[in-house]
C-alpha cells in the first residue's frame, strides 16, 4: 500500500509501498505528484529499473527532455544522462564532476527543465552524497521586509560565468559557446506553475546579478539569499544506496553533489530530465 513519509520537517517525501516499474493506479499517482510539488523531492528506495522502465516512469510525470550534444547520454537511450567516474575503452562514460555547487538544472535556460530523476546503480562506500534544498520553504521563511524588497527583482544568469563553477574539470567556454550562450533573465521569486507557491530562484555560489542594481548592492543581496536558502532547516543530504531514486522538482529545489574518491571508488547514476513543456494532465492540479 502506498505510504508517503516526510523525509525531514523542511523538505522531501519518501514514497513507500510501490514498485515504480509496476502499474501505479492514477489515484496513487496523483498523491505522489502532489507530494512532489508540495515537498520538492521524492525518494523511492529499493527499486530496480531498466533504462526503458526509467524513461517510462519519468514520462508519467511529464515530457522527457533529451540533452542534445551531450557526450554523456546513454548510447542506446539518449534520454538518459550518465553521471559516473567509470570509463569504457579509456573514455569516460559519464560526467564525473558535475554539480558541485548549489544549483538547479539548466538554470541558464529560458525554460529550465521542471524536474530530474536520478537513479543510483553503483555508489561509493563513502562520499558522493547529494544535498537538496527546498526553495519554497526558504522563500517562505524570509523576513517580510526582504520579501517586499525582492518581490519584483530579476536575476541575470550567465552560463558563461557559471560553467567553471559547475564543471571545473572542463575547458573554459570557447568563443563559439560564448556566442551561443546569451545571458538569461529570470524572476528572483519564482511562482510555481502548479501549486502557485513562491520559491527563491537563488542559484549556487555563482555570481549572479540583479537586473538594474549596481554590483555593490546586488552582490551582497544575492550572497545573503544564497546563504539563507541553504540553511540546514531547508536542506536534506542524501546518502545513496543502490536502488534509490530521487525525483526533484527543479522549479523549487536546488541540489549539490559532494566529492568522493573517484580513483578508489565507483559511482554510476542514471538521470532523466523532465522538459519545461506542459506537465501531463496527471501532474496538473485543478
Ligand atoms: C544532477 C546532479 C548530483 C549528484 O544529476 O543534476 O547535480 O550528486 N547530480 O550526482
Ligand atoms: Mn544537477
Amino acid at each position: 500500500m502506498l505510504e508517503l513519509v516526510p523525509l525531514t520537517d523542511g523538505i522531501g517525501t519518501e514514497v513507500r509501498g510501490i514498485d515504480v516499474t509496476g502499474d501505479i493506479p492514477d489515484r496513487d499517482f496523483e498523491r505522489i505528484v502532489r507530494a512532489w510539488t508540495d515537498t520538492t523531492i521524492l525518494l523511492f528506495r529499493g527499486q530496480r529499473m531498466t533504462p526503458e522502465q526509467h524513461i517510462a516512469f519519468t514520462r508519467r510525470f511529464g515530457e522527457v527532455y533529451t540533452y542534445t550534444r551531450s557526450q554523456f547520454n546513454h548510447t542506446d537511450h539518449p534520454e538518459i544522462l550518465i553521471l559516473s567516474n567509470l570509463t569504457r575503452d579509456g573514455k569516460p562514460i559519464g560526467s564525473a564532476y558535475s554539480g558541485r555547487v548549489w544549483h538547479s538544472d539548466g538554470h541558464y535556460l529560458t525554460h529550465p527543465p521542471i524536474g530530474s530523476m536520478l537513479y543510483a546503480l553503483e555508489v561509493p562506500p563513502v562520499g558522493g552524497d547529494t544535498w537538496f534544498g527546498n526553495m519554497i520553504a526558504a522563500y517562505e521563511a524570509l523576513p517580510q521586509r526582504v520579501k517586499d524588497r525582492i518581490e519584483d527583482l530579476k536575476v541575470i544568469i550567465s552560463r558563461v560565468q557559471s560553467r567553471p563553477y559547475n564543471y571545473p574539470d572542463r575547458p573554459a567556454p570557447t568563443a563559439q559557446e560564448i556566442a551561443e550562450w546569451p545571458d538569461v533573465t529570470q524572476p528572483l521569486v519564482r511562482v510555481h506553475e502548479v501549486s502557485g507557491r513562491k520559491a527563491l530562484y537563488a542559484g549556487g555560489n555563482v555570481p549572479w546579478r540583479i537586473e538594474g542594481m549596481p554590483p555593490e548592492e546586488s552582490a551582497p543581496l544575492i550572497t545573503f539569499l544564497q546563504e539563507f536558502a541553504v540553511q540546514p532547516r531547508f536542506t536534506y543530504r542524501h546518502r545513496w544506496q543502490p536502488g534509490d531514486i530521487i525525483l526533484w522538482d527543479n522549479r523549487s529545489a536546488m541540489h549539490r553533489a559532494t566529492y568522493y574518491d573517484h580513483v578508489a571508488h565507483r559511482r554510476l547514476m542514471h538521470r532523466t530530465t523532465l522538459s519545461a513543456a506542459q506537465a501531463t494532465a496527471g501532474a496538473a492540479r485543478s
